[in-house]
């Protein structure tokens, strides 16, 4: 079948080690389920693979691709849950141990796969699972807001931060938000945020809470973003993950630092509905066919995309 692959670990120039091309077949497993792959959405993830962060080469090659929905030769129509349980306790999401969603078929526990509803098309479901499943947990589980709060979103032009745009304004948030980008900015003004700022530009009033995933380089700004006993939620470290960590300002204003990652089946069935309920929508940067997957990868690399970059079947 044809597949997208990591084949070779390069943390300096990581797209030499994607391989398109033919992969064997996924074999039966008890317990699992093959899914005919329609749509699989890109993630940073898969260039934190490609450089070797969160896999060691001895698991080369692997199937990239950690967000997907499709048929089950049943007929089923669904999204793959992609963290996988393992025996030891310790879960992996697809990609890590197990081959991912950049493929024609892709094995997954039955237990991880949810029903797709049909309002959601082909495209739009599969960028819910990685994504949009984290800013779901990062607003709703971790981040202490009530509706009528503030929350300051930065890098708005990314999966996840679009995601939280949307998602805290569905909700009741008042949505600030950041990016280096004026065109970004205008686009996530067009989404929901109620106002934009240039990446550090000193604001209006402090948050209630900051969502990050850009890490170092706006690390600074969302401590000093917050608030007395705001709440930084952390899922993601694109620009580096050891910036200055301004503890002062930590314990004496009493702010929370949260790590959140992925969230549960159950998150993402009630992202689902909540898709559904208010007609919210993820954001798609653009859709290109598997087979240009290495257009898509250098768009993400070099920070051009608004939303998600998704792959068709
Ligand atoms: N923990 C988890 O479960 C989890 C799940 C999903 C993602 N993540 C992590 O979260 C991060 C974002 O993932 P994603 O898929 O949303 O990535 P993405 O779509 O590539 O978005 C990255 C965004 O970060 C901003 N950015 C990047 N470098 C920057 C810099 N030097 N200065 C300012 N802003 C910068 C950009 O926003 P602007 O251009 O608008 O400024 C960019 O759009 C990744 O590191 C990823 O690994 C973690």
């Amino acid at each position: 079948m044809f597949a997208v692959s990591a084949v070779r670990i390069d943390p300096k120039d990581s797209l030499s080690g994607l391989e398109l091309g033919e992969r064997p077949e996924p074999a039966a497993r008890p317990g699992w389920t093959a899914v005919t792959v329609k749509a699989a959405a890109l993630n940073h993830h898969d260039l934190w693979t490609l450089r070797g962060v969160g896999i060691t080469e001895d698991k080369l090659p692997m199937i990239l691709g950690c967000d997907g929905a499709g048929v089950t030769d049943d007929g089923a129509e669904v999204l793959i849950h992609s963290v996988i349980d393992a025996r030891d306790g310790k879960p992996s999401i697809l990609t890590e141990a197990y081959d991912g969603t950049f493929a024609e078929r892709v094995l997954v526990p039955t237990a991880n796969l949810v029903p797709k509803p049909d309002v959601l098309s082909w495209e739009q479901a599969a960028c819910l699972p990685t994504a949009w499943l984290t800013a779901y947990r990062m607003l709703f589980r971790n981040s202490g807001l009530h509706p009528g709060g503030t929350v300051l979103v930065q890098g708005a032009g990314g999966g996840v931060a679009t995601a939280l745009i949307v998602l805290a304004r569905a909700a009741g948030f008042r949505v600030w938000a950041t990016s280096r980008s004026e065109e970004k900015r205008a686009r996530a003004l067009e989404l929901g945020a109620h106002a934009v700022f240039e990446s550090g530009a000193r604001l209006p009033e402090r948050v209630d809470a900051v969502m990050e995933t850009v890490g170092a380089a706006t690390w600074s700004h969302s401590v000093k973003a917050l608030r007395p006993e705001g709440t930084i939620v952390i899922s993601g470290a694109t620009s580096g993950g050891m910036p200055p960590a301004e503890l002062t300002r930590i314990f004496f204003l009493q702010l929370r630092v949260v790590g959140s990652t992925m969230g549960s089946l159950d998150e993402l069935k009630a992202l689902v509905r909540m898709c559904e309920a208010t007609g919210v929508r993820p954001v798609v940067d653009s859709v290109l066919p598997l087979a240009e997957a290495r257009s898509g990868f250098e768009r993400m690399a070099e920070g051009e995309a608004f939303g998600k970059i998704v792959f068709t079947l």
